[in-house]
């Protein structure tokens, strides 16, 4: 199968090892040779970090990167394409203009997916004109390499062999797959996940709890790998406060971004980029005691 990733970002470079490992061949567009080589050089560590564990053999590694190519022509990158992914950075307008240019170039039976976040499948479909029923959401989370999840978003116009056709690319790359049957902002996990969140900061700020507290109560209470604050913190406050915002447009005040949340983006504690948000954080982004 040949795979085509359109972005050779954190989420770009891993999902194109991800089919690479597969078996796939994967092509990798980005706008310029220093993004390129800088996906190539991540999938490179993380393959080697998987040698390293002994998921991988050397063979089989190099095997991987080698099957994986990289382009700055689109047109190059969809030639040929079984499925085509596009995982560029979260900017409408650009998204809208490279999916318009897929409509066009890619051959007529790919599967065309975006990893889109957040934007709604249905209005990013708008853009590729009488090809919009082709796009289907598919979300793979961070770092898709190890995260067992890929979420599949049907749009308005997609069809449900569409659907079949993105759950079938998740579990072939050995992603679990659930399904999004109604495009709507949050999809099934950023939705709730935002909610229990949220209900963590209310408690921060009515003085309920430490932040620690919250975040041990979430861990042993519920099993959860992090707590909902130290992993604010390594998503970004400002980009938990733009989801905020835009799940509050669509379902109303129970998303209302807190008080608290709001200072802390404007005082610039935005989390472990910025050395602060519910925790202080050394130059080398671990937790300060
Ligand atoms: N980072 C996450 O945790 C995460 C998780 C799930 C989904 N996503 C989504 O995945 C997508 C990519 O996010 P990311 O974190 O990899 O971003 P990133 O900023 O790391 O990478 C984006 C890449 O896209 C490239 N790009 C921009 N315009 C392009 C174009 N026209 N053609 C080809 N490449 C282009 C950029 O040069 C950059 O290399 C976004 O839609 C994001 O919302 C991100």
């Amino acid at each position: 199968m040949k795979v085509t990733i359109l972005g050779a970002g954190t989420m770009g470079a891993s999902i194109a090892q991800l089919a690479a490992t597969a078996g796939d061949d994967v092509v990798v567009r980005d706008i310029g040779a220093e993004q390129l080589q800088r996906g190539r050089d991540a999938a490179q560590r993380s393959l080697a970090r998987f040698v390293k564990a002994g998921r991988l053999s050397d063979d089989e590694a190099a095997a991987a990167l080698g099957r994986i190519a990289f382009t700055t022509e689109v047109a190059q990158a969809v030639d040929g394409a079984d499925v085509v992914i596009e995982s560029i950075t979260e900017v409408r307008a650009l998204k809208e203009e490279l999916l318009s240019e897929v409509a066009e170039r890619a051959p007529a039976g790919a599967l065309l997916g975006t990893n889109t976040s957040q934007l709604s499948i249905t209005s990013l479909a708008a853009s590729m004109g009488d090809q919009a029923h082709r796009l289907v959401g598919i979300h793979f989370f961070n770092p898709p390499v190890m995260m067992r999840l890929v979420e599949v978003i049907a749009g308005l116009l997609t069809p449900p062999e569409v659907v079949e056709r993105a759950k079938a690319f998740g579990e072939h790359v050995g992603r679990q797959v659930v399904v999004c049957r109604k495009d709507s902002p949050g999809f099934i996990t950023s939705r709730a996940y935002a909610i229990l969140r949220l209900e963590c900061m209310r408690m921060l700020e009515e003085g309920v709890a430490t932040p620690e507290d919250i975040d041990t109560a979430m861990k042993l209470g519920f099993n959860f790998p992090m707590g909902p604050l130290e992993l604010g913190d390594m998503n970004g406050l400002d980009t938990f406060l733009n989801a905020l915002n835009g799940l509050s447009d669509a379902y109303g005040d129970r998303f209302q971004p807190t008080v608290g949340l709001k200072n802390m983006v404007a005082a610039g504690r935005i989390g472990r980029k910025a050395g602060g948000g519910f925790y202080d954080y050394d130059a080398d982004g671990r937790r300060a005691q």
